[in-house]
């Protein structure tokens, strides 16, 4: 039996992942840009077994089918094809995060997936290596690999081999926090990242234009990252994420992620700012709001997101490590 575990972070975009160049393979249109959160990860045990006679998958203590199941088995798929292999796996998954739900779960799912099911083959692949193959799990996953800011080049070759990611440089001590405000009414959410661009990249109007904002968004994050410039990164993170929801509105049949609490904690969010607190929000493909701020303005903020009806609980994350073997 070859074992091994690993542990990887949730990132969430400031510059959106929005549309693929190449389906199969996860490659994008543009370039993204993430935070990797210190306190929301997967952590995931995979067992091969030369006994065995197909793959099985736990998710936090549920067996899983379908779909779930099928996905992890194709990645596992490739880990075996890089191994030379054909032993089946048993895969354990524990979220510390809501799954599904527009918070970024399948990154860190599949980043964990890859670490752990790599090293338990003893294959040492770099992390640049590791980063494209959990891209093949998931896109966004492929950020999942590294800590702090990270950057994903699209890169330009047909078969991905330049798409993968790096880590950003930041200012030094930059005290950024991404405060989330969770709700049990917000639930699993409608219509998949997968699916919601394949729809705007074939049917939004928007979509093109899009596309033309995106070089600056990155210059404009890259730069601020670096002179820790809060409002500067949270003007061009807020409206990237506004942009990203706008394409999807404007698709056919149109797609609306936002919820009445969400359009709540934006007034929030508003509100904080008319007040002088630095405060701005992201949202991913689904109804979850998440606000970036520095950790003076956190308790103000979780104060009032605290308050609206609706919200169970606030969490605050830090920047944090990428993939860890345990
Ligand atoms: O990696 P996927 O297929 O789950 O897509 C992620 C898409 C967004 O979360 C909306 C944006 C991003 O860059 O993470």
């Amino acid at each position: 039996m070859n074992r091994a575990t690993a542990r990887a972070p949730v990132n969430i975009a400031l510059v959106k992942y929005w549309g693929k160049r190449d389906d199969r393979l996860n490659l994008p249109t543009n370039n993204s840009i993430s935070m990797t959160l210190d306190n929301a990860y997967t952590t995931t045990t995979v067992t091969f077994d030369s006994e065995m006679i197909q793959d099985t998958f736990l998710l936090n203590d549920v067996p899983r089918s379908g779909v779930e199941a099928a996905n992890v088995s194709r990645v596992l798929d490739l880990v075996r094809s890089i191994a030379k292999i054909f032993w089946r796996a048993t895969v354990v998954s524990h979220n510390t995060w809501p799954t599904a739900a527009g918070l970024a779960s399948s990154a860190s799912g599949f980043a964990a997936l890859v670490a752990a099911a790599t090293r338990a083959l003893n294959l040492n692949l770099n992390l640049a290596e590791l980063s494209s193959l959990a891209r093949l799990g998931s896109g966004s996953a492929c950020r999942s690999v590294h800590g702090g800011f990270v950057e994903w080049e699209k890169g330009e070759a047909s078969d991905g081999h330049d798409s993968y990611a790096f880590p950003l440089p930041v200012k030094y001590n930059w005290p950024l926090r991404l405060v989330t405000p969770l709700s049990r009414r917000f639930g699993p959410k409608g219509v998949s990242s997968r699916e919601g661009m394949q729809r705007v990249v074939h049917s939004s109007p928007l979509y093109a234009s899009w596309l033309t904002t995106i070089v600056d968004d990155l210059d404009k994050t890259r730069r601020a990252l670096l002179d820790g410039n809060l409002k500067s990164l949270g003007t061009v993170i807020e409206g990237n994420a506004l942009k990203m929801h706008a394409t999807a509105m404007t698709a056919l049949p149109p797609i609306i992620y936002w919820q009445p609490l969400t359009v709540a904690l934006m007034g929030v969010v508003f509100r904080l700012r008319e007040e002088g607190i630095p405060a701005f929000m992201t949202l991913d493909a689904g109804p979850h709001l998440m606000v970036l701020t520095e950790l003076s303005y956190v308790n103000r903020i979780c104060e009032q997101l605290g308050q609206v009806p609706g919200v169970d609980q606030v969490v605050v994350s830090a920047p944090g490590p990428g993939v860890q073997w345990l």
